[in-house]
């Protein structure tokens, strides 16, 4: 099987994650694509969803699932996502299609996070992926600057501008020994919007698109 095979392999299986009724949170990337085509056939179920990005909006719009606001939702039973790495602990590193910011208030704003990925992504510590930082634009330099001092090394990803208007450091060469605190660490630089390190709020189950099947877990 190729990586795309087992990204739908995972995004199939969440499936049988779903609530019945209500509103999904849907994430972005491209295993959350395959897992909206999914969604096709059984639309009718939901009110409608969230989204973490204009890109899996126009896609939910495309196959006739209208978007809803967050505001209104109200809390979420599941938000289904994808990751670019995660540990065993179901920490993990995201946005690297730079949608980390609105990932993260909805992982938040839900009661199960489900995580789909190819097997792949699941490493035993993280940091060799580069760890996205979504920073306001004036503070680039100076985030760039403080990030060095945590061991890492930065690298603006030019030519790119997230959904709220802002720019992502990529931080390249962090070993991350421990993911909570280096999350609060970088959270509390100025300028930073949001770290895409997602362990205070870890997914709570992982599905890892895999030649045996798909494999879930949950710790
Ligand atoms: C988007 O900003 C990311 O957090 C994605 O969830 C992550 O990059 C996984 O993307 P793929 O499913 O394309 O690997």
């Amino acid at each position: 099987m190729n990586q795309d095979e087992l990204k739908r392999q995972a995004a199939e299986k969440a499936l049988e994650f779903l609530p019945d009724s209500g509103i999904l949170g849907i994430g972005t990337g491209s295993t959350v694509n395959y897992f909206i085509d999914l969604l096709a056939p059984i639309k009718g179920r939901y009110d409608g969803a969230v989204s973490s990005s204009e890109a899996s909006s126009k896609r939910l719009q495309a196959i006739g699932m209208q978007v809803l606001d967050l505001n209104s939702a109200g809390e979420l039973e599941v938000y289904v996502d994808g990751a670019d790495e995660s540990n065993h602990q179901l920490h993990l590193i995201k946005g690297g299609g730079g949608a980390l910011t609105r990932e993260k208030i909805i992982a938040a704003a839900s009661k199960k996070f489900v995580c789909i990925a190819d097997a792949s992504k699941l490493v035993s510590v993280m940091g060799e992926f580069p760890l996205p930082v979504e920073v306001i634009p004036m503070a680039r330099s100076y985030v760039a600057r403080e990030l060095v001092k945590l061991g890492g090394t930065p690298q603006w990803r030019e030519d790119f501008i997230t959904d709220n208007g802002n720019l992502i450091l990529d931080v390249h060469h962090m070993e991350i020994m421990e993911p909570m605190k280096l999350e609060a660490e970088i959270n509390n630089i100025v300028g930073v919007v949001t770290v895409g390190l997602f362990a205070q709020r870890p997914a709570d189950v992982l599905i890892l698109g895999n030649e045996n099947g798909a494999k879930v877990i949950e710790p």
